[in-house]
């Protein structure tokens, strides 16, 4: 009989040495630089609270809210610090967690400049950042090509970096701020980018020019200064957000059901958009 029957026991057991490899694996180390930069990111936002599970004796990986590690190396992969009302700087020792790969510092009180580190070269693997509803301030640098990026919500001011226009972004969420100039280049065919909201700035380009991205289904531009034409290939993306209100635009709205989900006050407040859901076009 070449296998041995699975009996009860030899599952229960096989699932112990599974769940205990999970554990040991989970636990792993904090590394002892990240842990350094992690006390002094702590004390830079004024050891809030929330934080308090942060201390030298306990592992950072297993032990510290909002901190996850990479399970073999133990550094530091992933942190949120969010909404704890934290009045702060982006403190510099964030740049030491270099294998940082998510960073959320989201809905706290953070103010001064973006720094140039949120991003390559200083975290190569970082692809999720959030630092909505806070209240920085300044330019966007042109390190901060992270592929899913959110600045809503902030004091940004000024026209996006130009390197922007061959970044690799899948979300892109700049509202509520005021930037303003071009915004075109993010798009194109071939971009991956999903998801566009440039709602409440100053933008200012000439939509008639862009390409939508092949994998777009949220575009929301609302209350800029934007003009043009809606591309007529708006009828071929099944979307699950659209607003141009409050711009600039002109000429017929493409007709298809995924557009006309959406009512008139998602068109409303332009040149001269028509069409349904607005009047006929004369
Ligand atoms: C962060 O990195 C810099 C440069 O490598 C180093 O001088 C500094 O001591 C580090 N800070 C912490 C808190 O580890
Ligand atoms: C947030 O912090 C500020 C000081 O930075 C303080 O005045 C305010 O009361 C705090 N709000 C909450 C909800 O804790």
């Amino acid at each position: 009989m070449p296998y041995a029957p699975l009996t009860p026991s030899a599952i229960l057991s096989s699932l112990l040495l599974f769940s205990s490899a999970a554990f040991l694996a989970f636990a792993a180390a904090c590394d002892g630089g990240d842990k350094a930069a992690l006390i002094e990111i702590k004390a830079a936002f004024g050891n809030p609270a929330g934080l308090s599970s942060w201390t030298s004796g306990s592992p950072c990986c297993s032990a510290w809210s909002g901190v996850e590690c990479d399970s073999t190396t133990g550094r530091v992969t992933s942190l949120t610090v969010f909404a704890l009302n934290v009045s702060a700087r982006v403190p510099p020792a964030i740049a030491n967690l270099s294998a940082l790969q998510s960073l959320n510092l989201a809905y706290n009180r953070l103010y001064g400049p973006l720094p140039a580190f949120l991003g390559p070269p200083h975290l190569p693997d970082l692809s999720f950042l959030r630092l909505d509803g806070n209240r920085l301030s300044g330019r966007i640098p042109a390190t901060l090509t992270v592929f899913d990026l959110s600045l809503v919500g902030n004091r940004l001011s000024g026209p996006l970096p130009p390197s922007f226009a061959g970044a690799t972004f899948g979300d892109v969420d700049l509202g509520d701020n005021r930037l303003t100039g071009d915004a075109s280049f993010l798009f194109g065919h071939k971009k991956k980018l999903n998801a566009l909201n440039l709602e409440r700035n100053r933008f200012e380009f000439d939509l008639s020019r862009v390409q939508l991205p092949k994998v777009m289904d949220i575009l929301k531009i609302a209350h800029n200064m934007i003009y043009g034409r809606i591309p007529a290939e708006a009828a071929h993306r099944k979307w699950l957000q659209f607003d141009v209100s409050y711009n600039r635009l002109c000429g017929p709205i493409p007709q298809s059901k995924y557009i006309q989900q959406f009512g008139a006050s998602h068109f409303d407040h332009n040149k001269c958009l028509c069409g349904p859901p607005l009047a006929p076009c004369s």
